[in-house]
């Protein structure tokens, strides 16, 4: 054993390379799992009780010596490596990495959510899986009613055989939990995804987005209304941006109006996106229906309120014209990665 010893720990002091694979290779042959070193520790187990403790000693030293060579040339291939060896060009730009982008729709939901923020408005979410109170009754839906036919609804469970649980059709039922769990005054922007029972194509999707707006206090008036939305419409397409208020129906408002501005594309002299009207619709408002806050538990004698829903597709669009709902969706970075803060 001390014969075979000596023979290796000269090969071992011997032993020099400059390459990567050599050294690697001497691990190997060394210091590796199945190594010499290996096999000489399991020969050790079988000499008797002398030999134990003189080849023990001189094992370690030899087991040692190898670890040493070994990390001695590993430390000088690695400055090697990064100084003068010739395969290496460190002049070669780096690897370029991928930052990642907003989504448009986030945005813009940033966006919306900083102009309110800054009228004093707070952010509050609800649930997409809604009750038929919340999305429809307190909202003053009355059953059977025709309304409830204006959005097309995936209902997804029933209570005593009437259709009950459903993926809500809007965010106004937010406005609902908001009242029903606070007390007045209310000033709130509720952003989320909401569902529709629609065929998915260019110009209509199952899910899509929206931001709800609820104001309530003593004394809100239709005047209040409009220069909110006024003042949101300046800070969000730009001072000048003109605004035109059209009577609407809604069940949850009254009176209740659509509010449009002038095209954002063209500026009102026509163009593909305004249909050459030169206006374009960006939401629905209207004042909180006195049933809908009695539903809630306010006292509709005191307190008034508006409140307003938008699309968020629909403000993104405006902004950058995209002609295919389904973009928002697709996750393609090629589109994705079009998108800046400052484009907004
Ligand atoms: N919930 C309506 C929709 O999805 C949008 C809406 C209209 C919300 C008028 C409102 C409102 O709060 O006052 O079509």
């Amino acid at each position: 054993m001390q014969n075979k010893i000596d023979q290796y720990a000269a090969e071992i002091k011997a032993f020099a390379t400059a390459k990567a694979d050599e050294l690697e290779a001497f691990r190997i042959k060394f210091l590796g799992t199945k190594g010499i070193i290996k096999d000489l520790f399991e020969e050790f187990k079988t000499v008797g009780p002398e030999e134990k403790r003189t080849f023990g000693k001189v094992l370690n030293e030899f087991k040692k010596l190898a670890e040493t060579k070994y990390n001695e040339l590993k430390e000088t291939q690695n400055s090697e490596l990064t100084t003068q060896n010739s395969d290496l060009d460190l002049t070669l730009p780096g690897d370029g990495f991928n930052v990642g982008s907003r989504h448009p729709l986030s945005l813009v939901r940033n966006e919306i959510i900083d102009i309110f923020k800054r009228l004093g408005f707070v952010v509050a979410e609800g649930p997409e899986i809604e009750d038929d109170w919340h999305n429809f009754s307190a909202l003053n839906f009355p059953e059977e009613h025709p309304a409830r036919d204006m959005q097309d609804t995936f209902f997804i469970k029933k209570n005593n055989g009437k259709d009950d649980i459903a993926l809500r059709t809007h965010t106004s039922s937010v406005q609902v939990r908001m009242m029903e769990h606070g007390k007045p005054p209310f000033r709130a922007i509720m952003p989320g995804r909401v569902y529709r029972n629609e065929a998915i194509s260019a110009r209509a999707h199952c899910f899509f987005h929206q931001v709800e707006g609820l104001y309530v206090d003593e004394n809100v008036s239709f005047a209040d209304l409009k220069q909110t939305l006024y003042h949101f419409v300046q800070e969000l397409y730009g001072e000048g941006t003109k605004v035109r208020f059209r009577p609407s129906y809604f069940p949850f408002t009254e009176p209740s109006a659509e509010m449009d501005v002038s095209c954002t594309i063209c500026g009102g002299s026509g163009c593909n996106m305004c249909k050459y009207s030169g206006w374009v619709e960006i939401l629905g408002c209207g004042m909180v229906d006195p049933n809908v806050l009695e539903n809630c538990g306010i006292d509709s004698n005191k307190f008034t309120g508006f409140a307003f829903g938008m699309g968020m597709e629909r403000i993104a669009n405006l902004k950058y014209v995209i002609r295919d709902l389904r973009l928002f969706s697709e996750n393609d970075s090629r589109f994705l990665k079009q998108f800046t803060a400052e484009m907004l």
